[in-house]
């Protein structure tokens, strides 16, 4: 979390920052800041506390001439609140050395004693600014004549500085850092938090995150852990942390910046909503006939015998993509095969019992989330093999897994993840098949219905994407609520899980996903006269059983909306309905999840919530 952004090269360096920290604000918001160097090595800062169109309006009350070189952030606080202190970029006692941090230093007490000591003053109460006054003491140390000397020569020694500042550091950190008697080089380095180098001609860029420069190049240097980087207008070298030169390929991003716009939509979130069923039909395109044939698993690197060896499927991940994991767990248990899901963050312990003969599977959107690298290194430490499914090509869990399934969904912006889900609930079908019939579990008959069940899924996400007016008015109707129960039962309970959370996220009202079966242990005492309780009621095996439940739900006065297809309506007794066009039961999750994602939307839309932007969360967590 938290957004870098850095360029160097011609005349339009805050307006790259500007725009660049725009795309990154998903990945934190409240507060931000750029620092360049003008035309006569002089640094101009700005900071506020909140927004970037904030910030913009303060650069361009007060335009800076000849910058070439500059630094921004938007940021999602972890030490120190939000504020214009707290906000990034942080500077030494000189004011000459600027610093944009993503991540923790580990160490930052232990240091900040030490700098105190020996005189240094703080003006945060940030783990960052320490960075900035041990680089100011490491250029100390090289006794630089900075005054006397030209500032061309002093690049060598800028560079020793921040190795050996980024040496004394612990913890994890991308940073970019510029030093105003040096402004014709930014120098940066990663080490457990992503950051990446746009190459242009004559100007280049560094960035947490690549729709930060999209727009300007595709061209593109992942950094690896390790690693640093000196940025200059005409070239770029990369360096080990002992500072010895290394070699990097640059790769060409797919992805178009218009993609990562609204497109006449007011919130990024309907958009991505709308575009589900294209997300589905990227995520199988090619992968899915003949199931069990050779593609997907040259794709992935998981032979037929490989599939076949595995006695059990372990899924780990955070937030929706937990969601996804249960739905995966269902799947394969459906063919048979032993699965558990388990939130990356609670994953530390069952992680030692793992043994060789399981398959770990790691879904994330964004493939930086710290909770499920972590999980991932030490499901590597304990032997098992990982299986990556994840949206962003480069990403670290791509890196880190042995083997890698990718969603096609495009970037998601909106904060709280609607078609990434979509994408790895996809990806989950695809992946379950091709271990199905891998394992001799989906014969060739049933492995063609199920092809053909699964293609049928992007169109009939347009079906119930055509009723986003009623299921509105129904979002509408209990929009004043302040509780939400959601139930489920069997693979939709995953989805009951997914539409509270929805709720909460972008509504800030208290919302419980519960399975429909559990309500009467516990959560039934809670309904009351009046209480909205979502029921996920689709044909199949628990139907019945779900139908029951809803009955003792209305019972208690709870005013039920039920999802249901034309058949279930018949056995659902509730006041409203959303009625779904049919599919086999194990597919349903893939539409049964919409209408609740355009609930959830409405709810906050009726409240005046910041959607896309809702309060405390981030997009991109990379801190544990
Ligand atoms: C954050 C986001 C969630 C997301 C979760 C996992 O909490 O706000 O929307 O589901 O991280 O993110 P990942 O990128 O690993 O899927």
């Amino acid at each position: 979390m938290c957004g870098i952004t850095g360029y160097i090269g011609g005349d339009k360096t805050t307006e790259v920052l500007l725009d660049g920290l725009r795309r990154l604000e998903y990945r934190g918001y409240d507060s931000c800041g750029i620092a360049v160097v003008d035309g006569k090595n002089s640094l101009y800062l700005k900071r506020v506390s909140g927004r970037v169109d904030a910030l913009d309006k303060l650069v361009s009350a007060e335009p800076v001439k000849g910058a070439k070189a500059g630094v921004g952030h938007t940021r999602w606080a972890t030490h120190g609140a939000p504020s214009e202190d707290n906000a990034h970029p942080h500077t030494d006692c000189s004011g000459e050395v600027v610093v944009v941090h993503n991540g923790i230093i580990e160490n930052y007490l232990e240091l900040k004693e030490k700098l105190l000591a020996g005189g240094h003053k703080f003006k945060s109460e940030t783990d960052t600014e320490v960075i900035a006054h041990l680089l100011e003491e490491k250029l100390k140390s090289l006794h630089v004549q900075a005054a006397a000397m030209r500032s061309d020569m002093l690049e060598p020694v800028f560079f020793e500085a921040f190795r050996r500042t980024v040496a004394d550091l612990k913890g994890s950190f991308a940073l970019a850092v510029v030093w105003a008697r040096c402004p014709a080089m930014i120098l940066a380095a990663r080490l457990h938090s992503p950051l990446v180098v746009g190459l242009g001609q004559g100007e280049n860029y560094v960035a947490s995150d690549v729709s930060a420069f999209l727009k300007y190049t595709k061209r593109v240097v992942f950094l690896n852990d390790g690693e640093m980087a000196a940025v200059r207008r005409d070239g770029v070298d990369y360096y080990n942390f002992a500072g010895k030169k290394i070699s990097r390929d640059s790769v060409v991003i797919q992805w178009d910046s218009t993609m990562a716009e609204k497109g006449g939509y007011k919130h990024f979130m309907l958009k991505e909503i709308h575009e589900q069923a294209e997300a589905v039909e990227n995520t199988l395109r090619g992968r899915l006939l003949p199931l069990g044939g050779p593609a997907l698993e040259q794709e992935m690197g998981l032979t037929t015998a490989a599939m076949k060896a595995f006695s059990a499927v372990q899924f780990v991940a955070c937030g929706t993509a937990y969601h996804a994991c249960l739905v995966g767990r269902v799947l394969f248990e459906n063919f048979g095969v032993h699965a558990s899901a388990d939130w990356a963050s609670e994953f530390t312990d069952r992680a030692r019992l793992l043994d060789k003969g399981t398959l770990v599977v790691a879904i994330s959107q964004s493939g930086e989330t710290a909770d499920t690298l972590f999980a991932v290194r030490e499901a590597k430490a304990a032997g098992a093999k990982v299986l990556a499914i994840t949206n962003t090509v480069g990403s670290t869990l791509t890196r880190e897994a042995d083997h890698v399934l990718y969603t096609h969904c495009g970037p998601e912006i909106g904060v709280a993840s609607t078609k990434a889900f979509l994408g790895q609930l996809a990806a989950l079908y695809l992946l379950a098949g091709h271990f199905a019939a891998a394992r001799g579990s989906l014969g060739k008959t049933d492995a063609r219905r199920y092809a053909e069940e699964l293609l049928k899924v992007p169109r009939l996400i347009e079906e119930i994407l055509a009723q986003e007016k009623e299921i509105a008015r129904v979002a509408q109707a209990f929009s004043h609520s302040e509780h939400f129960l959601f139930i489920s039962r069997h693979v939709n309970y995953p989805i009951a899980l997914e539409g509270a959370l929805k709720i909460k996220e972008i509504s800030y009202v208290h919302a419980e996903g519960y399975a429909a079966g559990e309500m009467k242990h516990g959560p039934i005492a809670i309904i009351y006269k009046g209480m909205p309780v979502l029921a996920v009621a689709t044909s199949g095996r628990a139907l019945e059983l779900t139908a029951g439940n809803v009955e003792e739900a209305k019972a208690r006065g709870a005013d039920v909306v039920a999802i249901v297809d034309q058949d279930s309506k018949k056995t659902v007794k509730a006041s409203r309905y959303v009625v779904l066009p049919r599919t086999e039961e194990l597919f349903t999750p893939m539409l049964t999840v919409i209408p609740l994602q355009i609930f959830a939307y409405y709810v906050a839309l009726a409240k005046k919530c910041d959607i896309d932007k809702p309060r405390n969360l981030a997009k991109s967590v990379t801190v544990r």
